[in-house]
């Protein structure tokens, strides 16, 4: 950490008076965390290459991997991409939501170049939190949110996620207690007439083909190329212990992600229940926070319950995939 990037962090409930106090340090420069129904995002003004490349800094995050730009509505996104008609029926069917779309950037386009990593496309999400949606409108510029957590790590689900990654490097967070939704917003790219995803997330798959009356393609790269998304590496939301899948048993040593009970008669040195009841939405809010939980007994393994691959849970075991994946794999 350098001396330009440490900070004194601040926690505020996002009162109106914290709203403003953060949309002043915004348009400065600086950097706000602030809650979303998915995820604690790491805020800075999108327009700002020195708010975005503090952002880079404070995650440790490779300059390659993009950023997504959140605005309040479609019309504040047509500003920065162009939007085809799939773009367009997708936007209306989920915004304010949990859903990115990537789009061409428009040529008047203010998002910032390093925030698109050169591409020549930009991401955008309207999120419906009422903090986010106070913030953004404040800043009244759009604002360029990761997970606010370190890179590779563990997505916030709670502000004491964030501090415990950004402490020192985040001048105010914004609590408003656990996030609803608990995995990221699902992706989409709108860029040659055939949409494609790229991120499963909150929105389901079925979801997002009913809208668009159709299956959608899914982004496969081709050999040795760089992927679609490039913060989709393959090890990602990393814990420190290994993560052991589709466990049917669990032994002393390990820590069990259970899911509906099944890990329930194991001898497991610690067990928490994504949802007792097989509810993947429970099961999706409660993943990230337990995954650090879990960390922290200090077991060097997680074993995790099978997962069903149904709605939600696509994007429950794609998290899951990327914790479990060698470390450093591309
Ligand atoms: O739910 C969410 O989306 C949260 C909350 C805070 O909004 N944000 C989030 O951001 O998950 P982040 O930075 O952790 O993930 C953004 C993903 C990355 O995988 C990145 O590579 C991809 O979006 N991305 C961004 N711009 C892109 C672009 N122009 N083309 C392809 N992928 C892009
Ligand atoms: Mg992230």
């Amino acid at each position: 950490m350098t001396d330009a990037t440490k900070r004194r962090t601040e926690i505020a409930i996002p009162s109106g008076e914290a709203i403003a106090r953060g949309a002043a340090i915004l348009r400065a420069g600086g950097l706000v965390a602030m809650p979303t129904e998915t995820v604690y995002g790491l805020a800075g003004d999108a327009t700002s290459e020195r708010a975005v490349a503090a952002i880079y800094a404070a995650k440790e995050r490779p300059v390659f991997n993009p950023l997504i730009a959140h605005v309040l509505d479609i019309e504040a996104a047509r500003a920065e991409a162009l939007f085809d008609a799939d773009a367009l029926a997708l936007a209306q069917a989920f915004w304010p939501g949990p859903l990115t779309l990537i789009a061409p950037a428009a040529p008047q386009s203010r998002i910032s170049l390093l925030a698109r990593a050169g591409l020549g496309s930009v991401a955008l999400r309207a999120p419906s939190h009422p903090a986010a949606r106070a913030l953004i409108g404040a800043a009244g510029v759009p604002l360029v949110a990761p997970s606010a957590n370190r890179s590779g790590r563990v997505s916030p689900t709670l502000a004491a996620h964030v501090l415990a990654d950004l402490d020192g490097r985040v001048d105010l967070i914004l609590d408003a207690g656990p996030t609803k939704l608990g995995v990221e917003s699902t992706i989409v790219a709108c860029l040659d007439g055939a949409p494609r995803l790229l991120r499963h997330g909150a929105i389901t798959l079925e979801a997002i083909e009913a809208v668009l009356g159709r299956t959608l393609g899914a982004h496969e790269p081709a050999p040795g190329a760089a992927p679609l998304a490039p913060g989709l590496l393959a090890s990602h939301y990393a814990p420190r212990a290994a993560l052991r899948l589709e466990a049917r048993d669990a032994a002393p040593v390990e820590a069990a992600l259970d899911f509906g009970g099944a890990l329930a008669g194991s001898t497991a040195g610690a067990r928490l229940d994504l949802s007792p009841t097989s509810d993947l939405v429970e099961a999706a809010a409660n993943l990230f926070a337990f995954l650090r939980t879990l960390d922290e007994t200090g077991l060097s393994m997680i074993a995790a319950a099978p997962i069903p691959e149904t709605g939600l849970g696509a994007a429950i075991n794609d998290r899951l995939r990327r914790a479990a994946a060698p470390r450093g794999t591309p």
